[in-house]
């Protein structure tokens, strides 16, 4: 029971690695405000409590952090929803494209960090930003998700120098290639590429990411902020 007493609050929970993060919290005893696009209306079984949230809302973000501060208020944050959304290159990509991918990959994890580090200042609290291993080493083509996911890196740096003295720490997560709905829905020729690029020789998953975020979501990182942690059989070391 690593987060027992705990709020927890996870964006992107209705699928791959959202959903495990969602049930390994729970497991572990949090009560878990599990927010999706793709939840039609609200539920709540077994400590997690599904919310419709689009992280490009601030408005549904900050009705999310006045119900979790009626129950108390959040410790820790998981920033994980996100999208690829287009392969294109900084020359092709169209501009609304490019601005549709920054507003939930960037701009949703600037929202999330903006309703609900005030409620962890002075009192504590752990915020996982997830980028990307192509949020930390260069990839060609994917402009819009490779700069978006470069932003959540230096926004979670940004946090954690910003909130260290007010006990909120701020990490980021970068996971390689992960079995997950986002994958199945891509090109198997680019999986298979990542694969390769791959030391460990294979795919990742999600519960594999899962616990690395609950790592830096319990009290067992009490010294750890401003780390970059990749999750990626290897594929950034070389
Ligand atoms: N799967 C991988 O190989 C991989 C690799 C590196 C980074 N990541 C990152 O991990 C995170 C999770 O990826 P995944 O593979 O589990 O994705 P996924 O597509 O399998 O699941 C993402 C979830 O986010 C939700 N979502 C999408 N847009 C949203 C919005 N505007 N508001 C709220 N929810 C929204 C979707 O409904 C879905 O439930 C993403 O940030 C992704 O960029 C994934």
């Amino acid at each position: 029971m690593r987060l027992k007493g705990k709020i927890a609050v996870v964006s992107g929970a209705a699928a791959g690695i959202g959903a495990a993060t969602v049930a390994r919290f729970a497991e572990e005893g949090a009560t878990v405000y599990a927010g999706d696009l793709s939840f039609k209306e609200n539920s709540e079984e077994g400590g997690i409590l599904r919310r419709r949230l689009d992280v490009r809302d601030l408005t549904l973000w900050e009705n999310l952090a006045n119900e979790v501060s009626g129950a108390g208020s959040a410790q820790i944050l998981v920033n994980n929803a996100g999208l690829v959304g287009t392969y294109a290159s900084l020359t092709d990509v169209s501009v609304e494209d490019w601005h549709s991918v920054i507003a939930v990959n960037q701009t949703g994890v600037f929202y999330g960090m903006r309703v609900f580090i005030p409620q962890m200042l002075g009192r504590g609290g752990s915020v996982i930003n997830v980028s990307s291993i192509w949020g930390a080493v260069g990839a060609a083509g994917v402009a819009p998700y490779t700069a978006s996911k470069g932003a959540v890196t230096q926004m979670s740096k940004n946090g954690a120098l910003t909130y260290a003295k007010e006990k909120v720490r701020v990490n980021s997560v970068h996971p390689g290639l992960i079995a997950t709905p986002m994958i199945a829905a891509q090109d198997p020729n680019i999986s298979a590429d990542v694969v390769r690029a791959t030391p460990m020789g294979r795919i990742g998953e999600p519960g594999e990411v899962a616990a690395v975020i609950l790592f830096l979501a319990s009290d067992e990182a009490s010294y750890v902020t401003g780390a970059q942690f990749m999750v990626d059989g290897g594929y950034t070391a070389q």
